[in-house]
């Protein structure tokens, strides 16, 4: 039973770490760490569900709903940053778990990580394929093949004539292609982000900029409506069920850890991309949405994957729709690369524990990069964009990276208190509140999100821990070390 909650020591973790030094080469630095955080926040989240939280849960103040879900990622975030300079690895909470909660918990997050990166990055290939209908829609493309742009468990209508998918061909191409970017190398990876989060950020503040003076204020007069009798609609429940929804606005700024084996300065700069790219994002999310809900009314949101587009049609500006949407394409592809790249490194991490086979952290003889994984999950992830529905994909990846937030939260208590004087570059600020707020913020959001999430969950949960106990609890370097001891 001991064996299970065996932890890692410190030490070891930075030595394997060294050890793998000729791995991954370390080449960012504090920029690209906040341009990697941003490339993967900025996405789906806020270009389809700000208009859906709007419309069904929180009207204009969906702004306060962004302002709650950024309350609770930045107690989380001020946990992942003092665990990330303490421990500059590319395992993220996977590692922090391994030194403090021993190997079982360990395997049980790294495990959890995978709703977070893998069915994330098949959740936005899933919305970019949705923004790729609206661009060819908006070109007069005509007889767009729409069974095969969808997941066989959707239908829609076009002209009067329902259609039921077949495959989902545009996000299985997107998933792809950013997994052989990734493949190409971690600097070109970084390359491509910056250039895509600079189009991100112009986009969102030409919307801001452009926007703020056709803001009617008609639009805000019930700020926040009424609550309707059901929980989720409207008034103060509804404005916090909207912030479990938009909460998957913010998922992505953690990524920035996993790349910490990559960084130059990971001590001075790991904080730094973290809460760097979380205060970025917050700041203008709040501002986007405050001139979403101002050009159109809220109620006009239902049922609008693509509110940005309904909104610019407010203003004179109508004619940069096309050129949002390929902007946003272009978004949404630097958050698929984000959260698979963040993926590979969890998994090359465990794999190099032992917990996993040795496939997942074998490096390309060139690029350094693990291919074998990357390529791997290009699989995985391209089947599950190719066949399931957004909407279940999109809440797996929210309570998976909830469950992450609130063990990294506790784990920095423990670590506190196991090793108080263990060199720490930044520290969490208010121990013990801090990280008690963050469990306590995200266990609420993730009580939010509907029954049937918490099922596959467990589910997920379940078949890691049958593997666990088939394979990894028998591979462990780990206990291989201690038994020869
Ligand atoms: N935060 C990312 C998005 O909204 C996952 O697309």
């Amino acid at each position: 039973m001991n064996n299970l909650f065996r932890t890692k020591s410190l030490n070891q973790i930075l030595n394997d770490a060294d050890s793998s030094e000729k791995g991954l080469k370390k080449t960012l630095t504090a920029t690209s760490l906040v341009a990697l955080g941003v490339g993967a926040i900025i996405g789906a989240g806020l270009f389809s569900l700000t208009g859906i939280a709007a419309a069904t849960n929180a009207g204009p103040a969906v702004t306060i709903s962004f302002i709650i879900a950024a309350v609770g990622c930045a107690f989380a975030g001020l946990c992942y940053a003092e665990f990330a300079s303490m421990l500059p690895v590319a395992g993220s909470a996977y590692t922090y778990s391994y030194a403090t909660m021993g190997e079982f918990i360990a395997w049980i997050i790294g495990w959890d990580l995978v709703l977070e990166y893998a069915v994330g990055a098949a959740t936005v290939a899933i919305s970019w394929s949705r923004y790729l209908i609206k661009l060819l829609e908006k070109f007069h493309v005509a007889n767009i093949p729409y069974q095969w742009m969808m997941s066989p468990f959707e239908t829609i209508v076009v002209n009067g004539e329902s259609i039921t998918g077949i495959l989902n061909l545009p996000a299985v191409f997107i998933t792809v292609l950013m997994s052989l970017l990734l493949i190409r190398g971690t600097q070109e990876s970084a390359k491509f982000n910056g250039f895509v989060v600079v189009l991100k950020i112009t986009v969102v503040i030409a919307f801001i900029v452009l926007g703020w003076s056709y803001i009617n204020p008609a639009n805000y007069a019930d700020y926040i409506p009424a609550n309707t009798g059901k929980f989720e609609n409207f008034g103060w429940t509804g404005m916090v069920t909207g912030a479990a929804v938009v909460f998957f606005a913010f998922i992505g700024f953690d990524a920035v850890s996993t790349a910490a084996q990559e960084a130059k300065n990971p001590q001075r700069d790991m904080p730094i991309g973290i809460l760097g790219s979380l205060l970025v994002c917050t700041i203008l999310y709040v501002l986007f949405a405050h001139v979403l809900t101002g050009l159109e009314n809220y109620k006009n949101f239902i049922g609008e994957a693509a509110p940005v587009a309904k909104a610019i049609a407010n203003t004179p500006y109508v004619f940069l729709q096309e050129l949002i949407i390929i902007a946003i394409l272009a978004g949404y592809s630097s958050v698929i690369m984000v959260l698979l790249l963040g993926q590979s490194r969890v998994f090359y991490s465990m794999s190099r524990d032992g917990l996993l086979p040795k496939i997942f952290s074998d490096l390309h003889p060139k690029f350094q990069t693990p291919y074998k994984s990357n390529l791997l999950f290009a699989v995985l992830v391209s089947v599950f964009a190719a066949l399931v529905p957004v909407s279940i994909v999109g809440e797996m990846t929210s309570i998976g990276t909830l469950f992450a937030f609130v063990l990294v939260c506790v784990g920095v208590l423990i670590l506190r208190k196991t090793q108080p004087n263990a060199p720490r570059s930044f520290r969490t600020p208010l121990v013990p509140l801090v990280p008690i707020l963050g469990i306590l913020v995200c266990l609420f959001l993730m009580y939010s999100l509907p029954g049937e999430t918490w099922v596959r969950l467990i589910v997920w949960m379940g078949i890691g821990i049958v593997i666990y106990f088939g394979y990894s609890k028998h591979h462990s370097k780990l206990r291989k070390s201690n038994d020869a001891l």
